[in-house]
């Protein structure tokens, strides 16, 4: 029998095409959960992005399942513990989307220091107000990078041509690594005093859920803008929708949320809210690397064969 290849959000069409010769490729809403675990019976693989949840039950509802692809870097949405105790292999695309997730990061630190998607909206409705979107400039100010991993550097490393002074916070990186790249390594209380902007740049975990919260924010710099291009939770967000309304927090780029999809959120009111619906990896080139590298990956843990780190 052809091993069935699920896949459970939209891929890159060439990554479709690796794995179409050899296997019986199915399409299913990941987010459709009822549709997403009668699929799973029949499924040899499955290949999701970060909306569809592969838990316990999901594994559990997957007899012939092999192995599970996440089309990406983070792999908060996948019981990894449960899919290795039931000899299921876990693959993702660990630096596809990195430069896209980076630069995403960067784009919405200059549209919240700019107001650009207030005042692109405003003018299209027939208001030219320039006064209203007297913004600030970046250089000379200082960056506060949490997470200072793959992603974290590379915001950093962009950053530091912005002319900015960069600190970070991460206690697993070594402090003359981060000196090779001209940041400065800190402990978060004195990151969140001294920055004039924080990008948050973590995994989510149970460690860094929250990990910015009502006490964190208490103890912000007077108008800091606050960038999440990583995990919606990292950053408490009714603390948040509190420190704008307070103007403690001047602003802040938004591309992740508790719940996603999301449409609805208290934080949507804030003019000084740049929010986007998780685009950090939605370029084509990041989709294109997370879908071949995963699709490669899959054909091989299907054919039995060695497969080597992404
Ligand atoms: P990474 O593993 O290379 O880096 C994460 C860094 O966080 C590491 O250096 C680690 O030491 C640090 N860290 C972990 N726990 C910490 C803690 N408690 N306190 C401080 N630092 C801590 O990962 P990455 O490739 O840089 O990606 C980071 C995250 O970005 C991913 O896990 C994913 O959730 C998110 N992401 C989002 C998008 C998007 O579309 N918005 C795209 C790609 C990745
Ligand atoms: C990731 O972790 O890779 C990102 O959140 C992007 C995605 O889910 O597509």
């Amino acid at each position: 029998m052809t091993p069935v290849v699920l896949i459970a959000e939209e891929l890159a069409p060439a990554a479709i095409d690796v794995l179409a010769y050899d296997f019986d490729v199915r399409h299913v809403d990941g987010t459709d959960r009822p549709a997403l675990l009668t699929a799973l019976a029949d499924a040899d693989a499955v290949i999701v992005r970060s909306a569809t949840r592969v838990d316990a039950e999901a594994v559990a509802a997957a007899p012939r399942l092999k192995v599970v692809a996440r089309a990406g870097v983070g792999l908060d949405n996948v019981d990894v513990n449960a899919a290795t105790a039931r000899g299921v292999m876990v693959v993702n695309a660990p630096t596809s989307n990195i430069v896209s997730a980076a630069e995403q990061a960067i784009a919405l630190l200059l549209a919240v220091a700019r107001h650009t998607a207030d005042a692109s909206a405003a003018l299209k409705r027939g208001e030219w107000k320039r006064a209203r979107y007297t913004g600030v400039e970046v250089q000379g100010k200082t960056v506060g990078v949490v997470g200072l991993g793959r992603i974290g550097v590379l915001f950093a490393q962009r950053m530091a041509a912005f002319g900015t002074r960069l600190i970070a916070y991460d206690p697993y990186i070594q402090p003359a690594r981060a000196a090779q790249l001209g940041v400065r390594l800190v402990g978060l209380d004195e990151l969140l005093r001294e920055s004039d902007f924080i990008s948050i740049h973590l995994p989510r975990t149970p460690e860094t859920l929250g990990l910015i919260g009502e006490k964190e924010l208490a103890t912000v710099k007077p108008g800091v803008r606050i960038i999440n291009a990583a995990r919606g939770g990292l950053v408490d967000e009714r603390a948040l929708a509190e420190a704008l309304a307070e103007g403690r927090v001047a602003g802040a780029g938004l591309d992740v949320f508790v719940t996603e999809p999301t449409t609805e959120s208290p934080l949507f009111a804030f003019d000084t809210v740049v929010a986007t619906p998780h685009l950090g990896a939605s370029t084509v080139e990041a989709q294109d690397k997370a879908g071949l590298s995963v699709a490669r990956s899959v054909k091989l843990a299907l054919q039995g064969e060695f497969v080597p780190d992404a």
